[in-house]
């Protein structure tokens, strides 16, 4: 076993975590943060993307014991009470989801690229977000919802960093 220490949403947790432990199954098992989902078990299908010290990873390709000492931000750390995140809201607005499963991470993943490109074309956002997969919605809006998300994040430094 190895002891760790790891900052989630804000909180910051110690845990005695075995080597072999995904970061996904002791942000989903251990922590509660089932916002997380799994989608696949190939490292696929970008369900599971968080951001890691300000980077997006896909959880499940990712041992806990790597997170020791880093900042993890999830989708459920990125809305302030009621208030969403602008991505949230323009996701919701755009229409950018059916049942939902692929959201979480197309939202790290679209801060991810937003944070290296405020102002990104549609090529650049379906470029962005390859990693990521939706089985439901044909991507058109999710593209709209990016670039809507970064028409009202431009200039909005905490939006930005997703805090
Ligand atoms: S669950 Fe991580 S990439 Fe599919
Ligand atoms: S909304 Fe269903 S997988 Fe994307």
């Amino acid at each position: 076993m190895a002891r760790i220490t790891v900052t989630v949403d804000g909180v910051t947790y110690e845990e005695e975590v075995e080597p072999r432990l995904l970061l996904v199954h002791l942000l989903r098992d251990r922590l509660g943060k089932t916002g997380t989902p799994i989608g696949c078990d190939t490292s696929n299908c970008g369900a599971c993307t968080v951001m890691l010290d300000g980077t997006s990873v896909k959880s499940c390709s990712v041992l806990a014991v790597q997170a020791d000492g880093c900042d993890v931000l999830t989708i459920e750390g990125l809305a302030e009470g009621d208030r969403w995140h602008p991505l949230q809201r323009a996701f919701h607005e755009e229409h950018a989801l059916q049942c939902g499963y692929c959201t979480p991470g197309m939202i790290m993943a679209a801060l991810d690229l937003l944070r290296d490109d405020p102002d990104p074309s549609d090529e650049a956002i379906r470029h962005g977000l390859e990693g990521n997969l939706c089985r439901c919605t044909g991507y058109s809006n999710i593209v709209r919802a990016v670039r809507r998300g970064a028409q009202t994040m431009s200039g909005d430094a905490e939006a930005v960093r997703g805090r």
